[in-house]
């Protein structure tokens, strides 16, 4: 009998497996939270046959002692603190410190991290050029993917993936750069000229500014709009193997450097099934709001031949309320009040909601609001353009990248990502010369 390994203890379980003539055992591996899991990791060698699971719905693809997520009672904990907490009560440079490092920062390990972020806010200037090839009417996401590939043209004395110094001085680099990359892509889309970073301000300030100040006159931040957007990139910071996650960990696991692992993922979170959904839901409230019929949008997402869903529902792991969305809603709503904005799409969407939750198509497949239910209801109080919805989640999304690339490379485990498949195309055919075709 083999042993169950768990984060703490040994004690003896096994799954059996029986297949065609033999039985064979697999260690059964639990995690601090008592999730359990069979180790195939002997299965081919010892019976011939691979595991099939379209979409990983049921395949775990590494331990980590990152995020914790329980997608049926809405719980989301990151090293072991409940997102409530941390959404309200810390900064988000502190959050990416304890994602990344694995404890919360004391006041001169945080004073250390963010003086280290700072040093490193500037990009290379001749990265400004790359600007100018774009077009004004880029995506930003496509902008911001391709300027953070670049980094490993402009950075290649911290690109080594094996080199603990390089290392640590790309984390500063893209925590630092990211948000000035991001607001230049604004910026070039309108056409004003690039605001750079002002190292006194915070992370969000310095954000907020780079976005919104103008060379000509006085930009005052919002501290209302810094504490939306604090909260908005802790609640977005991590979400275990997500499909981004798993990108950056997958172009990761070839040990590519870091700048290309995290543009890799900047891609895979553009789609609108993964982060673009923020900026879809906007634009399916603004369609609900032109049309005026909201039942004809709830019927056209339950019809069965109709390939149209409502953008903001639904979770591959939550089969419950999304916290994250819960604490967006709340914040949204404090928000409009706060700045008495009647807001009509945010009407719609809390209609929506409500029909939506009581309506037995989404009950009985348990469909619920997720994080970007509401972020995109928040984002447009404060002023921020529907393209750059996504680029704020890639921002928020950072730290967790980070320390999941961080995780897997240190990791005893650590192999290349190189999954299988079932092969269901031709049997070996006789080559035709192209004349007799
Ligand atoms: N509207 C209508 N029906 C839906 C929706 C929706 N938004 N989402 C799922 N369903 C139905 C789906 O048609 C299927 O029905 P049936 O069992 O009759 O075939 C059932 O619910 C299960 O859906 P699924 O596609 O098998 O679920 P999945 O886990 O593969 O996909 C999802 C999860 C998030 C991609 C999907 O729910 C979806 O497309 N939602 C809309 C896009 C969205 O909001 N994405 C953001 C996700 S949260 C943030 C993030 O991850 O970045």
């Amino acid at each position: 009998m083999s042993s169950v390994v768990t984060g703490k203890e040994s004690m003896p379980e096994t799954a059996k497996l029986k297949i065609e003539d033999r039985e064979i055992d697999l260690r059964v591996v639990v995690g601090t939270e008592q999730e359990k899991a069979i180790d195939l990791g002997k299965l081919r060698n010892e019976t011939g046959y691979i595991t099939l699971d379209e979409g990983y719905v049921n395949t775990g693809s590494t331990r980590s002692a990152i995020t914790f997520l329980n997608g049926e009672q809405g719980i989301l904990r990151y090293r072991g603190y409940p997102i409530e907490d941390l959404a309200s009560k810390c900064d988000f440079v502190e959050v990416s410190y304890l994602l990344i490092y694995g404890e919360l920062p004391n006041r001169q390990q945080l004073e250390e991290f963010t003086r280290s972020i700072r040093r490193h806010t500037l990009l290379h200037e001749d990265m400004r050029y790359f600007y100018r090839g774009f077009p004004r009417d880029a995506h930003p996401m496509a902008t911001l993917s391709s300027v953070v590939s670049a980094m490993s043209t402009f950075y290649q004395d911290s690109a080594d993936p094996r080199d603990p110094e390089h290392v640590r001085v790309s984390i500063y680099r893209l925590l630092a750069k990211l948000p000035t990359i991001a607001a230049y892509s604004y910026k070039k889309s309108i056409g004003q000229p690039f605001i750079y970073p002002q190292n006194d301000l915070t992370y969000c300030e310095n954000f907020l500014q780079m976005m919104f100040a103008v060379p000509c006159e006085p930009y005052d931040i919002d501290p209302d709009f810094v504490n939306a957007l604090n909260m908005l990139l802790i609640v977005h910071a991590d979400h275990e193997q997500n499909c981004s996650t798993s990108t950056v960990r997958m172009v990761g696991s070839s040990q590519a450097n870091l700048f290309a692992s995290i543009a890799a993922g900047i891609c895979a979170l553009w789609g609108p099934l993964h982060g673009g959904a923020n900026e879809a839901v906007v634009s399916m409230l603004e369609e609900i709001h032109r049309d005026g019929n909201l039942k004809k949008f709830i019927d056209m997402a339950k019809d069965k031949n109709n390939k149209y869903r409502l953008m903001g529902f639904g979770h591959r792991v939550y089969k419950n309320f999304d916290p994250r969305a819960t604490i967006i809603k709340g914040a949204c709503d404090r928000l409009l009040a706060k700045l008495k904005i009647d807001d009509p799409l945010f009407q719609i969407a809390q209609e929506l909601e409500q029909v939506a939750l009581n309506d037995e198509y989404f009950v009985e497949r348990r469909l619920y609001p997720n994080v970007d239910f509401y972020s995109g209801v928040i984002y447009r109080a404060m002023g921020i353009p529907v393209p750059m919805f996504t680029v704020l989640f890639s921002m928020g999304r950072l730290p967790g990248w980070l320390a999941h690339w961080k995780e897997m490379q240190e990791s005893e485990s650590f192999r290349i990502c190189r999954p299988r498949q079932v092969y269901v195309g031709e049997n070996e055919r006789q080559f035709i010369p192209l004349d007799n075709r």
